[in-house]
């Protein structure tokens, strides 16, 4: 791979200023703003970049080095070949994401690029590097990213796994819970069957009644009404009492999952996650941190920090294409 000058993130709708200023914040100067279009930013940085240089910017759905532009499959396959590229996949995805996914219409048109562009692009299994082409506007030049397969990278082209949100759904927050089992690796069908997960702040329910569909034991607290169908189900237990108040007796001695969504302060969510954690022991973790101000969105670094004392594993934060005005957070 040649040296990269330029790194490339992709965002939200509405959230490219949040993504610049904790770009700013996090890189002093180093890397500037370049090129901007709704939903895509590249940063120019002003000394050498490492080859293994992550952003990491919890704003980002997708980030990763640029390639360049293209405007047709031959002149990708140009590109990969002049940069001394090898990859292991190609992502192809739309530039404008909306929060409930993408019209039909639109994949089709991205599904037909990616098929006329994989045979033309050889791809070396054993790469950790992945190919983004990403698409605007018709007639607009593809723009080409390149970025590693991590655990902190979502594994769906985008950061999109394509499920719709079901409109029985009992709120949005089923998609929610989706993208972030998808990003954990845990949307295999059965990977989640038989397994217990404790939600706080689980009204109406859209999030439990995803875990519940995956056939899961879910035992939801909220002082919030919940959707009868998932009161009714046979493996959902509600506790109606606000989380700084339920005793551990109310709970199983463990869970798997432990997931909250709840609409406080983020420094207060990490304390009652603290404490649901040690008693817990869960294996994964999935949160939703509320980013109301500009202030909080400063604090995201040492929140994580924070969350790193007690979680069972690495701790990842991105802003998932159905996330409003928040964050996700996993651990596992
Ligand atoms: C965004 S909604 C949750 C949506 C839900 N996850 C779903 O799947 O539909 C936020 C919820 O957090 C709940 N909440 C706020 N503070 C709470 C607390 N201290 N304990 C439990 N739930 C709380 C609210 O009652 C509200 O229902």
């Amino acid at each position: 791979m040649k040296k990269p000058e330029f790194v490339f993130a992709t965002c939200r709708a509405g959230s490219e200023p949040s993504l610049k200023r904790e770009v700013a914040a996090r890189h002093g100067g180093w890397l500037t703003p370049a090129f901007m279009r709704p939903q895509l930013i590249t940063f120019k940085a002003k000394t050498e970049m490492r080859p293994d240089f992550e952003l990491d910017a919890a704003f980002s759905s997708v980030s990763g080095f640029s390639a360049g532009m293209a405007k047709t499959p031959e002149e990708v396959a140009a590109k990969v070949q002049e940069q001394g590229l090898e990859v292991s996949q190609v992502h192809v995805y739309p530039r404008v994401i909306g929060e409930d996914g993408v019209a039909d219409e639109v994949w089709q048109r991205v599904d037909a690029i990616h098929g006329q562009i994989t045979p033309l692009v050889s791809l070396t299994k054993t790469s950790q590097l992945i190919l983004d082409v990403i698409i605007g506007e018709e007639g607009e030049p593809w723009f080409l990213g390149i970025h590693r397969r991590t655990p902190a990278a979502h594994p769906s082209p985008g950061a999109l796994p394509r499920v719709q949100l079901p409109p029985e759904a009992p709120s949005r927050a089923w998609l929610k819970m989706e993208q972030a089992l998808s990003w954990l690796g845990l949307d295999a069908p059965d990977a989640l069957k038989g397994k217990t997960a404790l939600e706080l702040g689980s009204a109406p329910g859209g999030a439990s009644w995803a875990l519940l569909q995956r056939g899961m034991r879910v035992i939801g607290l909220d002082t919030g009404s919940m959707d009868e169908r998932v009161l009714r189900h046979p493996n959902y237990h509600h506790l109606s009492i606000p989380a700084g108040d339920v005793s551990l007796r109310e709970l199983p001695r463990e869970v798997d999952l432990l997931a909250s969504d709840m609409n406080l302060h983020p420094g207060l969510v990490v304390k009652y996650m603290e404490r649901f954690t040690r008693e817990l022991n869960p294996r994964w973790l999935a949160l939703t941190l509320k980013m109301n101000d500009g202030q909080v969105e400063s604090q995201i670094p040492s929140l994580l920090q924070q969350l790193r004392r007690f979680t069972p594993g690495e701790v990842y934060a991105r802003q998932l294409p159905a996330n409003r005005r928040e964050i996700t957070v996993i651990s596992h």
